[in-house]
């Protein structure tokens, strides 16, 4: 699906748009704006109001055709709820509205004039957002691995939206931006909803290789000989029971200056996550291939800020392997060594995410980071404690934290990829202490997302650190199952943040 920007002004009138579909937005209230009333030449509109067959409900269509004195061959009426108000979320209802609307139509190319602006709370980048998302979304197909595949997106391939000249220098910036989001959840959606058997750690490197080969990134796969003399005797103990090799993989986007310290998102890559000889249970056991969704919204993320050309220094790690049960597999009670030389107890070997991600976050260290994001799909508990609407965000609490954690919050609700800040406090710390280590890996049920955030916090003491709990919000489970290419929408919208403070600065 294409997606352009063209300018009305007083030479390009409405009623002169050529195209296959117009889409104007009416309101409930069955009155026309200034779009609709333009093209009402002979008053078929504001018949097709009168007679009752559009309500003006959010999302809802009707399809003219052949309108007298319109050059496009349809006018699409799209419904944009109450007059009063353009809520986001009338908004976000007719853009699916539109989306499936267009899916029908028997020509080409479409073009949008709506009130981009008009949304309250939000601005005209969100309201292209949500229909280059509601758009690609829809064409999305998880078929790769079909041998018949299922059925192509039918309707319209090219969508054009029509601004304001005031506008037009922001809706292209802000599709711009859009258009490299979609391409970045895409790439994470195709990784997540790829099966353990095809998305290997191997899969993994390959894939961020061919990353930064594409956009000249910069990139460094460590292997198993490199990861013991680092000393990442946490992370390895998560791959003694698999045969396939453990990868570590350092993506580096360094759009900023040389001198500035960079951004750090690390996500956890456990391309199937059995549970280990803390074997888990059968049922929906398949989901667990979604356990490298952290990395795979770290490359989706990459993708979108290379794509843009991004003005910062942005580093990638991604600590990845299989947990698997074996004879060689790490025992519940086993105890190994962090990179940071703190010793743990192994008392569950499900708990394996923060097991990997502590040797990456001590690894990060040397970067001297602005602040480093990890990314896993770490604990179940967090599903419990939020559902599968927000992602849960962990971070200390003084000022340099109370500031990441509003700047995360703020991209994720300017997004819709919302977040909700829950605590790292001493006081849970007690939960995870070991009678034969300097620390256990897990923390009983209570609070088990907390602890879990707690663990990690243990080596993240030399930076600023946050920590996002996508567990509930990286994929769908139900006969909508899939990946969903969260948070690629909220890290992505914090780094733009970041990059436009840094040239204002
Ligand atoms: N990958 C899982 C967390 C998970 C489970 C995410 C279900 C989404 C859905 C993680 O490695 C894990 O197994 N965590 C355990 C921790 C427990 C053993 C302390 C969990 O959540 O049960
Ligand atoms: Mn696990
Ligand atoms: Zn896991």
């Amino acid at each position: 699906m294409d997606f352009s920007t063209k300018t009305l002004d007083a030479k390009t009138a409405v009623t002169a748009v050529k195209t296959g579909a117009l889409v104007v937005g009416i309101h409930e209230n069955r009155k026309l704006g200034a779009a609709a009333s333009a093209l009402d030449k002979l008053g078929a509109i504001s018949a097709a109001l009168k007679s009752g067959d559009i309500s003006g409900k959010a999302g809802s269509t009707l399809l003219l055709r052949g309108l007298t004195g319109v050059a496009a061959e349809r006018v699409v009426l799209l419904g944009l709820g109450p007059q009063d108000e353009l809520s986001d979320k009338s908004f976000a209802a007719a853009a699916q509205g539109l989306v499936r609307a267009l899916a029908t139509l028997g020509c080409d190319d479409a073009a949008l004039l709506l009130p981009l602006d008009q949304v309250k709370g939000r601005d005209l980048a969100w309201a292209i957002r949500n229909v280059v998302l509601a758009g690609r979304d829809s064409v999305y197909r998880a078929d790769v691995l079909k041998s018949k595949k299922d059925p192509a997106p039918t309707g319209v391939k090219k969508i054009t939206f029509l601004t304001s000249a005031a506008e037009a220098t922001a809706a292209k910036t802000a599709l711009t931006e859009a258009v490299a989001l979609a391409n970045g959840m895409a790439l994470t959606k195709d990784l997540g909803n790829l099966p353990g058997n095809f998305c290997t750690p191997t899969y993994l490197a390959n894939t961020a290789k061919k990353l930064a080969k594409d956009f000249k990134l910069g990139i460094e796969v460590l292997e198993r000989k490199q990861l013991e003399a680092l000393k990442m005797g946490s992370f390895l103990s998560v791959t003694n029971g698999s045969d396939e090799p453990p990868k570590f993989i350092v993506l580096k986007h360094l759009g900023g200056r040389s001198k500035d310290a960079p951004v750090v998102l690390v996500g956890k890559g456990i391309t199937f996550d059995t549970g280990g000889i803390s074997l888990k249970p059968g049922l929906n056991m398949d989901e667990m291939k979604y356990d490298m969704c952290g990395a795979a919204s770290v490359l989706g993320t990459f993708r979108t800020i290379a794509e843009l050309g991004l003005k910062l220094n942005v580093i990638g790690v991604i600590p990845t392997c299989e947990n698997m049960p074996s004879g060689s597999a790490t025992k519940p009670g086993d105890v190994v060594t962090s990179m940071s030389g703190q010793t743990i107890e192994v008392l569950n070997t499900d708990a394996e995410g923060r097991l990997i991600l502590c040797d990456a976050l001590t690894y990060v260290e040397r970067f001297k980071p602005a602040a480093v994001v990890d990314i896993a799909t770490l604990t179940g508990a967090c599903i419990v404690a939020l559902g599968h609407h927000n992602t849960g965000l962990f971070t200390r609490e003084d000022a340099a934290h109370d500031q990441l954690a509003n700047e995360l919050l703020a991209a994720g609700r300017s997004t819709g990829d919302t977040a909700w800040r829950m605590p790292i406090q001493d006081i849970y710390q007690e939960q995870l202490k070991s009678n034969f280590a300097d620390i256990a890996n897990i923390g009983g049920q209570p609070a088990g997302s907390v602890t879990a955030a707690c663990f990690l916090e243990r080596f993240t003491r030399k930076y600023t650190w946050a920590h996002l709990d996508i567990a509930g919000t990286a994929w769908k489970s139900g006969a909508a199952k899939g990946a969903t290419g969260r948070p690629v929408p909220l890290l992505t919208n914090w780094l733009l943040g970041q990059a436009s403070a840094k040239a204002k600065a």
